[in-house]
């Protein structure tokens, strides 16, 4: 069994790879050559990725992949996606594509209130604690002026604070709830400090004021941001819907419509309409350096605020009309935090044409809608698997360490034939006793 260490983040980067070969690796040499394989031979850029986290041994890669041709709002773009599933960037470009013949994607932000809270248990009156709150109201906007100087001139800042009473849910319980305007900073570290100003200033007034005992729990933004939404849509004539893959538009409609309805309805096919949703928000959000957890956390309570969790993307068909749309809460920055440290974040941002906050949320909702609707185009016609295989067939054969030759004879192959595991296994065999 290992044993535990002691002072492990104190150690030098070799001295850390040392102890994890010596304690978990049989072939040493080998898993050191891998580790080191992955450094990137420019010291100062691997200097830059090692002090991005702590411990840090090597680098771990994803693809950064682009899908042409995003019409949105009239502008053209090519999106940068950083994820490893084999078939997600090409269902990106195919949709992007079939919707620049028929207007491209409209989007639009609805709002950009950001939030945190305070949140604090009190054993006195509550009309007591409203008082002091409203007197104490104004110094805690001015124990936050040095952070939010910077952010006001621009326009931002803090925007209000309201006490909430929360003791009904859990004894003694109360909240300040703050909202935040943070404009192109996805503003974590503004907000946070902002909340543990208000906490001192709150809890240091009280000990003077309130006869009940006042004790900060903790201080901390929301990943839920109902009020940082963004809308994005798509829509066009049923009759031209017609295309290379759908010869009868208005069963084609029809049966998507359907297939969205499941979604809102049951919550075992939201999960996963949601999810094919988020293989396009999170890929984006990922090589423009946002949060994709805090994302993922916000957008899947948002999935869920009736009650019950449902799909994020709906249809109509009205009047001939086909429409399809998101509307999904995103905190997204584009400057701060990783935006200006990490070349390849500083690459897609400037592919993107350096956009503000505003202008990331419409992209990558629009991400997530054209994910969206590849997949449950496939889903409704063809089948998910015929695209996603014929992706996935280059990882099988690097499984089995095919060469190019081999490669080449059976894409060929699989033109015409249906990929599966075992197809393609039994192909290489046969292919290899022949040569
Ligand atoms: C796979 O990553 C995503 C899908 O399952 C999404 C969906 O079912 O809508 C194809």
């Amino acid at each position: 069994m290992p044993h535990a260490i002691s002072g492990f983040s104190k150690l030098s980067k070799s001295e850390k790879i040392q102890w994890l070969l010596d304690t978990y690796f049989s072939d040493k040499e080998a898993a050191r050559t891998l580790v080191k394989q992955y450094w990137n031979t420019d010291e100062k850029l691997q200097k830059l990725h090692d002090e991005f986290i702590e411990n840090t041994i090597t680098n771990f890669y994803l693809p950064l992949g682009v899908a042409p041709n995003f019409k949105i709002n009239d502008k053209l773009f090519t999106i940068p996606m950083a994820i490893e599933e084999s078939s997600v960037v090409a269902a990106a470009s195919k949709a992007a594509k079939f919707w620049l013949d028929r207007g491209g994607f409209k989007a639009k932000v609805i709002s950009t209130e950001k939030i945190g809270q305070v949140h604090f248990t009190y054993s006195g009156d509550f009309d007591e604690l409203h008082s002091f709150f409203e007197s104490v109201k104004p110094r805690l906007f001015s124990a936050t002026s040095d952070i939010t100087k910077n952010m006001e001139r621009r326009g931002g800042g803090i925007l209000d604070i309201e006490l909430r009473n929360k003791s009904q849910d859990l004894g003694d319980y109360y909240q300040l709830h703050v909202t935040f305007e943070t404009l192109d900073a996805m503003g974590a570290n503004f907000i946070n400090s902002c909340l543990e100003a208000f906490a001192k200033t709150f809890k240091d007034k009280a000990k003077h004021t309130l006869d009940g005992d006042l004790e900060v729990v903790m201080s901390i933004l929301s990943n839920y941001v109902p009020n940082c939404l963004v809308k994005a849509e798509v829509s066009c004539p049923i009759s031209e819907l017609k295309s290379k893959d759908i010869s009868n538009p208005e069963l084609f409609a029809k049966k998507f419509k359907q297939a969205v309805n499941i979604a809102e309805v049951e919550p075992y096919r939201a999960v996963t309409h949601n999810k094919g949703i988020m293989n396009g928000i999170d890929a984006v959000v990922l090589a423009t350096g946002n949060d994709f957890r805090a994302v993922e956390a916000g957008v899947h309570a948002y999935a869920s605020r009736h009650g019950k969790y449902s799909s994020l993307t709906h249809c109509s068909i009205e009047d001939g009309l086909f429409k399809f749309w998101i509307e999904i809460p995103l905190v997204l920055g584009t400057v701060g935090g990783l935006t200006s440290l990490h070349p390849l974040v500083k690459f897609s941002l400037e592919m993107l044409e350096k956009p503000s906050a505003k202008d990331l949320m419409q992209i990558v909702a629009v991400a997530g809608l054209a994910q969206n609707f590849a997949a449950v185009k496939s889903l409704t016609t063809t089948g998910i698997q015929e695209g996603h295989m014929k992706m996935h067939l280059m990882n099988i054969l690097n499984q089995f360490e095919a060469t190019p030759k081999e490669k080449t004879a059976l894409i060929e192959h699989f033109k015409t034939n249906v990929v599966t595991h075992s197809a393609v296994v039994e192909a290489i065999e046969k292919l290899r006793k022949t040569s």
